[in-house]
């Protein structure tokens, strides 16, 4: 399967410079999801478009088993300083995930194993929107299990590229994968007043102060300290004037976990601590949005997913896996079927070039490994080489 792989390399990396060369932001995907679809078709591949807002899901086969893989195709709103060939045409958004490699890596997995005439379907989606959400705070992902992408899926596959990993190494493990994610938005409100007369008004900047050790006292003080947690704040607004007291401070922040008991007890802890607020005279309005839960990887699809590594490259090249806090909205396709994502070392020479920065970049030439193993985990899992995970029905 690799060496099928090698030889659609070029065909690989002239998609990916297409896809990076035209960054989308989320859920506005329309050229991306319009090459993918043409590129599908071209291949004689069943394409189905519009599927979760601007998603593409293509259809190889029919009938049951149903493998599924899945690609996010969304860029960020970075300005892009690489000087390359390929740099982003658009100002101010960029590919800085690597949502382009694995883009053009699953369009590789439809030309592996549109010819092998493999039983049940191979379903390739093609999802929108994985770092943001829409107005009602719903990710890519979910938007596509909305319209029935998941429908009758036995196990669904996925890849992240890993830029401080070195090409030709794999990281996957059973178990939690990535970081829960909730974000909150709090006010605190108190009585604005002349700031030389502090005591005719209650000052709720100086109350958020106190709100703010409270909330960093959570992780050091209330939390089992085996278990990883982060409560960081990320914006703080309050005041006009430098000799007035404000009426109110908005401030909102980033809560993650990594086991639903820690994460419930984030929450409510996290509602305490603003109870400080209202001990020293202001009262506050908290909300919490529930944002994506963590990955959990399938023990039965990382041991097929660890043996194609194995067969195909080495047992060497899997290296242990190194925990984040980062989220991945694949756990909600990993909670509608068993699932596995890896990662897949993406390091260019031997210098990081780290996600989510205006100099993130990849080697290309790990595009040709990604494609192998997806689609070799598929062809297992559908010609039954492989046992495919049974999982009661929910
Ligand atoms: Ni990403």
């Amino acid at each position: 399967m690799y060496e099928r792989a090698l030889a659609i390399q070029e065909r690989l990396v002239a998609l990916r410079r297409d896809i990076h060369q035209h960054p989308e932001l989320g859920f506005r995907e329309t050229r991306t999801a319009q090459l993918v679809a043409d590129t599908l078709r071209e291949l004689g591949v069943r394409a189905r478009t519009g599927v979760g807002k601007t998603g593409v899901v293509g259809y190889l086969g029919e009938g049951s088993p149903v493998v599924a893989l899945r690609a996010d195709m969304d860029a960020l709103p970075l300005q892009e300083v690489n000087q390359v060939p390929y740099a982003s045409q658009v100002p101010g958004l960029m590919h800085a995930c690597g949502h382009d490699a694995h883009t053009a890596i699953l369009l590789g997995v439809a030309m592996l194993l549109r010819d092998l005439q493999l039983p049940g379907q191979v379903r390739l989606l093609f999802q929108p929107c994985e770092e943001s959400a829409d107005k009602e705070g719903k990710s890519g992902a979910e938007r596509m299990i909305e319209d029935g992408a998941m429908k009758g899926v036995d196990a669904v596959l996925s890849l992240h590229v890993g830029s401080s990993l070195p090409t030709g190494y794999f990281e996957v493990e059973a178990g939690t994968n990535s970081a829960a994610v909730d974000t909150f938005f709090a006010t605190i409100v108190g009585q604005g007043c002349h700031g030389a007369y502090p005591q005719r008004g209650t000052d709720p900047i100086f109350i958020t102060a106190q709100v703010i050790n409270a909330l960093n006292g959570i992780v050091s003080r209330r939390i089992d300290p085996f278990q990883p947690a982060v409560i960081s704040i990320g914006s703080i607004h309050a005041g006009v004037a430098p000799n007035v007291i404000p009426q109110q401070v908005e401030l909102n922040g980033t809560i993650r976990s990594l086991s639903e008991e820690v994460r419930a007890q984030l929450h409510s802890e996290l509602a305490r601590a603003f109870g400080v607020a209202d001990a020293l005279g202001a009262t506050h309005a908290l909300r919490i949005e529930k944002g994506v839960p963590s990955v959990v990887n399938d023990g039965q699809v990382v041991a097929v997913m660890r043996q194609v590594v194995a067969d195909l490259f080495g047992a060497d090249k899997l290296l242990p896996r190194v925990q984040g806090m980062g989220a991945e909205d694949f756990s909600l396709l990993a909670e509608a079927a068993p699932g596995a994502m890896f990662r897949l070392g993406t390091m260019p020479g031997t210098e990081e070039r780290l996600g989510h920065s205006d100099t993130f970049d990849l080697d290309e030439s790990a595009l040709a490994y990604g494609a192998a193993i997806l689609a070799e985990t598929a062809r297992r899992f559908l010609t039954g080489e492989a046992p495919l995970p049974q999982r009661p029905a929910a």
